[in-house]
Parts: C-alpha cells; structure tokens; sequence
C-alpha cells in the first residue's frame, strides 16, 4: 500500500510516537571507555585528542570509578611502559603498568569490567605488533608465545577480559588454551578480529607512543579494501575461541559489523578509534557541528550497523549526556 493509504509522516508527529518505533537504542551499558595509564604521577593530555589524557595508576582508579558511576560498565587499557625492548618484555611483566593498573582498578571497583589490550606494539623497540626477525619481517608463530604470555600475566592480575589486537594467525587458539591451562577458563577473548591497517589510527600512535620506527602494518593488518576477507577473519576467530568479535575502525566500516555480525551471530564491539574521535573534536571546537548531536548520531549509526559494544572515547561524555 502506497500514498496516500501510507504515510511514513505519521509516525514521526511527536516525540512519544518517536520513542515508541526507534529500532536501535544507545545508552552507557553498550559502551566501553579506553584509558591510556603511565607509570610515575600524573596526567598527560594527549594533543590530537582533546579530552583524552595519559594517567597515573592513582588517576585512572579515580576517573575509571568516575566513568562507572555514570553507567559506563566497562573500560579498556593500554600500558606506556617504562623500557621497551625486542622482545617486549615490559607487556607480560608481572609488575607492569598494565598489571599493576589491574590490581588497583579491580581493587577499587570490583565492579567495573576491566578488559586489557593484549599487543607488543607499545611495548617493542621498533613499535611493531609482533617479534621482528632479522629481515625486517614478523616472526608469526614467535610472536604468539610473548602474546600469551602477556594475556595470562593480565588475567592473573584480574583482568576480565583480554582483547588481542596484533592480528597475527591463531592468536585467538593461542590465548585460550595457555589461559585454560592456567586456570582461567572463565576469562572471555574479545578478539579483534577485522582491525583493518587505517590512518584512523594515527592520534592513538601519539598517545601509546606505539608507531612503528619502520614499514607499517600492512603485513599483519587487513586491508581497507575487503570486506569478505574480514568475515573470514571473524569466523576463524570464533572457531579459535573467540567470545567477542571486533571491527576497527567503525564509522568508515559499518558495512563490515553488519556482515561480520551475520555472518557470526556472535556479540560484534566495534571500536571508534583515535582519527575519528579527533575528526569530531576538531570540527566541534571550530563549531563547524554540533560535537554532542554528532557523536550520538554516529554511535547510534554503529549500533544500528550491528555492534553489540561500542568502545570509543566519547563514552564519558556521552553517559553524562544521556544521564542529564
Ligand atoms: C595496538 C592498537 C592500536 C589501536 C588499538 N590497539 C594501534 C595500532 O594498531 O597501530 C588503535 C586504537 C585507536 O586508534 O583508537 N595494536
């Protein structure tokens, strides 16, 4: 039935009418917060990302409990080590700063869900994501030993969830059986598992000190042209283990959270990452848009897209806005 026994207008007269149709919701409890923690005391702002700040242990206890508070059950964290080295040595350290940030977020909220990025990049001399041989190449399956590693380390300091984002082959396997030998079967994977190689990533670069000193990550990471080959890569994850499938960047790859999670039928997170937050903020603090309509307009597009979790760096700001 077509005009004018239908008319779409009808259901859009108020804000009741709206509210009663809207097929996707956003609110806090779909949403994770990334933290960046250092060693020593203090904050550091992170320059291509305003708002976002590198903290001191003490600090992201206090913000984390901050962001809990308002409704946001989860946060993601990425260490800025002391010493980097070949073999990274600083990312399974016992005493590391992401195991030692563990230990004090779970012991001041147990509540809050603490997940751990598991890669060597901010923690190996040469910035990349795995072991590099002679050659200049990565070393796959070496790698994966020091990424298990780093996994179990942080699941015995409490994590309660680890999310490997190296994208070397069978991370995934690798990860879930050193954890259930270990004893700790119950600890989900939240693999990423179509991280695309995208410049989006650059303001993160600056914030984990995480670049790579040569190349780039196109060895390891997908290219932004495929969409098949991520679903692929999704199913082969959740084969390995995975509990949570993840896309990254999101905005420019919404397509692929919709395949991935039909593909899967699986929890899909998709991660707004370092370049899209900034692209938001610059274009806000020059008043070119509207920052709080923007941002909920493109997190509700990527839950609609069919991600289940949305990390990004507006969860703070976003469950204040909801909260009010
Ligand atoms: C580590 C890692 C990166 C991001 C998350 N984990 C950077 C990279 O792969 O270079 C990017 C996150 C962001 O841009 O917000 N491998």
């Amino acid at each position: 039935m077509a005009f004018p026994a239908t008319r779409m207008r009808r259901l859009r007269k108020t804000a009741v009418l709206r509210d009663m149709v809207r097929e996707t919701e956003l609110t806090p409890a779909h949403l994770v917060q990334p933290m960046f923690v250092q060693l020593g005391e203090g904050r550091t702002p992170v320059e291509p990302m305003p708002g976002v700040e590198r903290m001191s242990i003490s600090n992201a206890v206090e913000e984390a409990g901050e962001v809990h508070e308002l409704g946001v059950p989860a946060v993601l964290l990425f260490g800025l080590p002391a010493d980097k080295d070949e073999q990274a040595s600083g990312a399974y350290d016992d005493e590391g700063v992401v195991q030692l940030a563990v230990r004090a977020l779970k012991d001041a909220h147990p509540g809050l869900v603490v997940i751990t990025d598991v890669c060597l990049c901010a923690y190996t001399s040469h910035g990349h994501c795995g072991v590099v041989r002679e050659d200049g190449t990565i070393d796959n399956d070496l790698s994966l030993e020091l990424l298990a590693k780093t996994a179990l380390s942080h699941a015995a300091a409490g994590a309660d969830a680890v999310a490997p984002s190296d994208m070397m082959d069978g991370r995934v396997a690798a990860l879930r059986t050193q954890l259930d030998a270990e004893g700790f079967a119950d600890v989900p994977i939240v693999a990423y598992s179509a991280k695309f190689a995208s410049a989006f990533y650059g303001p993160f670069r600056d914030a984990a000190d995480s670049a790579p000193a040569f190349g780039d990550r196109r060895s390891y990471q997908m290219d932004p042209a495929n969409a098949d080959e991520a679903v692929r890569e999704a199913l082969l994850d959740v084969e390995e283990g995975a509990d949570v499938v993840m896309v990254k960047p999101a905005l420019p790859y919404l397509d692929v959270i919709r395949r991935v999670k039909d593909a899967t039928r699986v929890p899909v997170a998709a991660y707004n990452v370092s370049g899209e937050y900034a692209m938001v903020k610059a274009a806000a603090s020059l008043r070119y848009v509207d920052e709080r309509a923007v941002v909920l307009e493109a997190l509700t597009g990527i839950r609609r897209a069919g991600a289940d979790i949305v990390i990004t760096y507006h969860a703070r700001d976003v469950a204040e806005w909801l909260s009010r």
